[in-house]
Order: C-alpha cells, then structure tokens, then sequence
C-alpha cells in the first residue's frame, strides 16, 4: 500500500503517473526499464484495464516486457511497430540539456534503440538524477564478451585524452559471475566522476572495437517529468522552453500497489 512506499518511490511513482497521461489511444509507445518505468508500466497496466485505452507497447528489455504482459499491455516488438510515437523511460542522471546516463539496470542498447526510433523521449525521474555535469553515476557501456579485459584496456587508454576525472572501469557483476545483457553481452562500469564533453565521449567510445554502445544519451530526450515524494510534479520540456507544476494524490489502487516486483 502506499503508507509503506519510501518518498523516492512516492516521487517516482507521481513521476510516472503523470507521463502515462501522456499516452493516447492508437499510440505506439516505447517502454523503459527500472523501477521507474515499472510504475510507469503498472499505471498504463491500470489505464487499459479501467479506461480501455488501447496503445501498443514496445519493451525496452525481458523484465519490462514480462510486466507490461503481466498488467495486461498490448506487447509488440520495435520491427513490428517500426517507429514510435514516444518513449518513456527512467534515467540514472539528467543534465539541463537533458542529457542522460542510463543503463543502470543493464539495458542500456535496448533502451537507445527504442528511444532513438521514437518521436519523442520522456525521462520520468525523481530529482535526485539532475546533475550539473553528467560523470558521478558510473558511465555503463556494453562491451562484447569476446576479449573484454582487451576491450577495458583500449577504453582506459582512450579516457586519458579524454575530459573526465577518473578513467577505472569495472565489469559489472551479477554475483560471482559477470553480469549478461538481454543481447548476451557484459557491461563495463566507467567510474569518471565528471564528464566535461559528453557528446564527445558519447562518440568516441563507440569508436572501440568490443563496445557495443555506451550508456550517455545525447539529444535523444526531449522531456523530463520529476516526480516528489510529497505528490508534486515538474515538467520541463526543452523543444518549448517550458516547465510546468502539478500535484497528484496518492490514489490506493490493490492491483497498482501489490504487485512491486521490477
Ligand atoms: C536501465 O538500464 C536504466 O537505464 C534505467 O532506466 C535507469 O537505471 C533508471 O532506473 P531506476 O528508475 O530504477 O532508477
């Protein structure tokens, strides 16, 4: 129930809700992963079920793709749907241009793939992501298995021409043994505490041969909706310029608060 959800699930749950509102009958929609784009998913799991609307959905990875069948979402794949009319995803950190880091929950070249063939992309998210420079969260990168530790050594070499403040990258773990993408890939974790030219790492890195795409998102946002723990909501869209305020009440809905599994 919602008395035992913490303020950030309150602040991501509101944040959820309302960028659900942005999706239309007939749409065709991309679906991001986490426990943002959970909420996000049970949300429209409610819609379709108590307001009829009728949208497509396109799943960003195995996980999102369970529970958007789960709640009852119509699930395509991106060839079926082919373009989308939006994404809506959450972020590891956002900047004021709206560029991201993402891909910390590993799904990071589904999500990319997905939000680059949409229209528009919507990052939900509580404000603890904004940053004034993108680099604190761990800059995720998939990497092919294949020869790994060469692959982690050429980005190394790459990071020292590069403006960041630290270049140590780990493989991500899933307890004893390295950490599998959707796609059978690993990740690289680049511990870089600021990135002082994004667009260019963004380029460079997928430069290297093994890197199969790096986790910072350069122009592909368009909007974010930040969600608080006490209900408010502010949406920043930078194609307009504006920003707007809101307030959702908590609705107590069984089947949106007992299901919390990502
Ligand atoms: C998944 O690979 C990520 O890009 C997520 O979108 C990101 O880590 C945000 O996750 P949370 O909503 O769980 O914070």
């Amino acid at each position: 129930m919602t008395g035992e959800l913490s303020p950030i699930d309150k602040a991501k749950f509101v944040a959820a809700r309302r960028a659900a509102e942005l999706v239309e009958d007939g749409m065709r929609v991309g679906l991001g992963t986490g426990s943002t784009a959970a909420w996000l998913v049970r949300c429209l799991g409610e819609m379709v079920r108590e307001d009829g609307l009728k949208f497509r959905g396109v799943p960003t990875s195995t996980r999102t793709a369970e529970l958007a069948r789960r709640v009852g979402l119509n699930v395509v794949s991106l060839d079926e749907a082919r373009w989308l009319d939006l994404t809506i995803d959450g972020a590891d950190e956002f900047d004021s241009d709206l560029n991201l880091i993402k891909g910390g929950g590993g799904a990071l070249l589904q999500e990319k793939i997905v939000a680059t063939a949409s229209d528009h992309m919507v990052v939900i998210s509580d404000i603890s992501k904004e940053v004034e420079t993108l680099g604190a969260f761990p800059l995720p990168v998939e990497v092919v298995p294949f020869a790994w530790q060469t692959t982690q050594a050429l980005i190394e070499e790459t990071l020292v021409s590069m403006d960041v403040l630290g270049r140590a990258a780990t493989l991500r773990m899933n307890g004893h043994v390295p950490y599998v993408t959707d796609e059978g890939n690993h990740i690289l974790d680049l511990h870089l505490s600021r990135i002082g030219n994004a667009r260019q790492l963004a380029l460079v890195l997928n430069q290297i041969p093994g890197v199969v795409e790096n986790g910072l998102f350069i122009d592909i946002c368009d909007t974010v909706v930040i969600g608080y723990g006490d209900g408010r909501v502010e949406t920043r869209d930078i194609n307009q310029g504006t920003v707007e305020h809101d307030r959702l009440d908590f609705v107590e809905t069984e089947n949106l608060f007992t299901d919390l599994a990502d």
